[in-house]
């Protein structure tokens, strides 16, 4: 039995695209595997709190010396912490925003990189990721696209950071299945969703 940690980030509902592909994805996945078991958090509707004062000061001091404000702050980061690890793979959505994403899907990514639990500093200064063994699938929506081999490509900073960031804590195996040219008019957008589609079939198919 897998456990999945489904999240989207996009603000938009039903018109949302990178939403609607990840909810595909799931119902195609939870069909073919009826046993897997499925968490839900949607951080585009609900988002989670920025990193704050109180947050940093209960980050790096014991509990013991808490205030009830770090105690809070804490309570949030650490139940989102364990909701992430408590996942085998995990499946993200995550639009293209300002060649990157939403402000709040780096809040949620400020409140699970945390140094003894889902990353450590090795005696040796190193750093060692903690979230082992799990695979990603990660879906992104952009109104552009970056192909390599253009100048655009280095505009992407979604990707690159986003695999380096799960990357370094620990999760290595990801697939980003674009869904892009989305603002090319209606036939690039519908060849877009269905050449993404084709991927997440192909994805859920080897997985
Ligand atoms: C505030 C904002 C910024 C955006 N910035 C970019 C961008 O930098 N590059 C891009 O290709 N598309 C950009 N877009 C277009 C979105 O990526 C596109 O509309 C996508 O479908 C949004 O995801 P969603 O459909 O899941 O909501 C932006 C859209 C918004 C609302």
């Amino acid at each position: 039995m897998t456990h999945i940690l489904h999240l989207d980030a996009s603000p938009r509902g039903d018109r949302s695209v990178s939403r609607t592909l990840a909810k595909e994805f799931v119902s195609d996945w939870q069909a073919a595997h009826p046993e897997d078991t499925v968490t839900y958090r949607d951080i585009g509707h609900n988002p989670v709190p920025f990193v704050s004062e109180a947050w940093i000061a209960g980050a790096f001091t014991p509990p013991d010396q808490h205030s009830p404000e770090s105690v809070e702050a804490m309570r949030i980061s650490d139940q989102l912490v364990d909701e992430f690890l408590a996942a085998d793979r995990y499946v993200f959505s995550v639009p293209m925003y300002n060649f990157s994403f939403p402000a709040n899907f780096k809040a949620y990514i400020d409140q699970i990189v945390r140094a003894g639990r889902t990353f450590s500093v090795e005696p040796d200064g190193s750093y060692k990721g903690l979230v082992q063994g799990k695979k990603m699938v990660i879906i992104t929506a952009r109104g552009g696209s970056y192909p390599k081999d253009t100048p655009y490509h280095a505009y992407d900073m979604q990707e690159p950071y986003l695999r380096l960031i799960f990357g370094f804590m620990g999760i290595t195996d990801i697939e980003v299945i674009h869904a892009d040219n989305l603002m090319g008019g209606d036939e690039a957008k519908a060849t877009a969703i269905a050449n993404a589609k084709a991927a997440l079939r192909s994805v859920a198919s080897v997985s």
